[in-house]
């Protein structure tokens, strides 16, 4: 393939608004093009069959990131300016950023918080937050649903995890946004200001929790990740509070976007939202509908740690890939009626939570949640209504809504 043939006459264009609305039939058409194509404004090589995006996530070759064992230098890549190293610092503490043997040694320590059984220990508690927060908007008239509802719990629900007081807790999410921008494609040199801010404040604000933690533990995430500190090499501080950080923003950010995209699915295919009303025993399965057909996080990038050959095509070490996931979640190869919601939908390997050792850690959690809140609006809100067509947020790797106005 030669390098001109671009994934912008297809349409690829991240920073359009009107692309970010709807990246969908732009995807249809990369996917039947090629399954491979560069893209010269974000230099990144696009990727957008689902079975391409599977295998490349489980594919060693290819890492989240390459400071395990290369260079700026040894990857052909620049320098990172010296004032942004507090955020880079940060985000590679945390286990996201790590390759083996780091992240599984972290990973493990941090999965014992995770486990299916432990997170359904939380159903209780999650429930009667929901419900508090559905008590504020009932027979409110019109509202902000992302403000009112899918914003607040999971943040609050991963917050307590963690052990933040909550007094505190209003600070979590302007810095979690901050520290977010730096993961859109080609960000700016404000938002790498801001981000630089954000990631000083929340490590220094985490530094001085753990620490008084270890002092004197409480039952919470924090307290356990500090005792772990305290007892042997197993885990350091830094990794600590990059994991702490990764959680409370990976724990939000995408749960906030499937249920505002999600309710926004549902309002533009009022079939389907009538069917989970009158049948609510589906809302499981139709949270991994809603995450397919409009996935939270649309794209997610890898190294290419060795000069490789990727779907015949050769791309070179220290090349980027960006894996559609949002193109991967619409594939005609693998979903029937790729373009149509349909919550009763058996067959959904969807890949909205990643796939290999990287597979999200909180799926669990998210899935908990999610039906959760669902159910909770269903059943209390039962006529709820749209107000008005919602505006999407600029961001397109983290795509969500900036708000959806509802009457209740
Ligand atoms: C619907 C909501 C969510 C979605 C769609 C989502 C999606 C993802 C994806 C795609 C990855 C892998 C990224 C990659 O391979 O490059 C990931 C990793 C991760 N997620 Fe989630 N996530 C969600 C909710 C959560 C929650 C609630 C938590 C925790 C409280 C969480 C914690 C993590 C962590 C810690 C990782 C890193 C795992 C590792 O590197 O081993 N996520 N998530």
């Amino acid at each position: 393939m030669r390098r001109e043939a671009s994934a912008r006459e297809s349409g690829f264009a991240p920073e359009d608004p009107g692309f970010v609305a709807d990246p969908y039939l732009v995807y249809a058409e990369l996917r039947e093009r090629a399954p491979i194509l560069y893209d010269e404004v974000t230099d990144h090589w696009l990727v957008s069959r689902h079975r391409d995006v599977n295998g490349l996530l489980r594919d060693r070759r290819f890492g989240r990131t390459y400071h395990h064992m290369a260079s700026h230098a040894d990857m052909g890549r620049p320098e990172e300016p010296s004032e942004q190293a507090p955020f880079w610092h940060l985000i590679r503490s945390g286990i996201l950023d790590m390759e083996p043997p780091d992240h599984t040694r972290v990973r493990k320590l941090v999965s014992n918080a995770f486990t299916p059984r432990m997170v359904e220990g939380l159903r209780g508690r999650i429930q009667t937050m929901t419900e508090a927060l559905v008590d504020g908007v009932a027979g409110a008239g019109e509202v902000d649903l992302m403000k009112a509802i899918a914003e607040p719990l999971p943040v609050a629900v991963i917050a307590e995890m963690l052990g933040i007081p909550q007094s505190d807790r209003r600070l979590l999410r302007p810095w979690s946004a901050e520290i977010c921008l730096m993961y859109e494609l080609n960000p700016p040199e404000e938002y790498a200001r801001r981000a630089v801010a954000a990631s000083l404040e929340f490590s220094e604000y985490l530094r001085a929790l753990s620490r008084e933690r270890r002092e004197r533990p409480a039952d919470d995430l924090i307290s356990a990740l500090a005792e772990v500190l305290v007892e042997g090499d197993s885990l350091t501080e830094d990794e600590l509070i990059g994991t702490c950080v990764l959680l409370l923003n990976a724990g939000h950010e995408a749960t906030v976007n499937v249920t505002g995209n999600g309710w926004w699915a549902l309002f533009r295919n009022p079939d389907q939202l009538s069917l989970l009303r009158t049948d609510p025993s589906l809302v499981p399965r139709a949270v991994e509908e809603l995450m397919r057909y409009d996935t939270p996080l649309q794209m997610f990038e890898r190294w290419v740690l060795t000069d490789s050959e990727i779907c015949g095509v050769p791309v070179p070490k220290g090349a980027e890939l960006g894996l559609l996931f949002g193109s991967a979640n619409r594939d005609p190869d693998v979903f029937d009626r790729p373009d149509e919601l349909n919550l009763a939908r058996e067959h959904n390997p969807h890949l909205s939570f990643g796939a290999g050792i990287h597979f999200c850690l909180g799926a669990p959690l998210a899935r908990l949640e999610l039906e959760i809140s669902f159910s909770t609006v269903l059943r209390r809100l039962p006529r709820m209504e749209l107000v008005a067509e919602p505006r999407w947020k600029p961001g397109y790797i983290i795509r969500g809504l900036e708000e959806l106005r509802v009457t209740c």
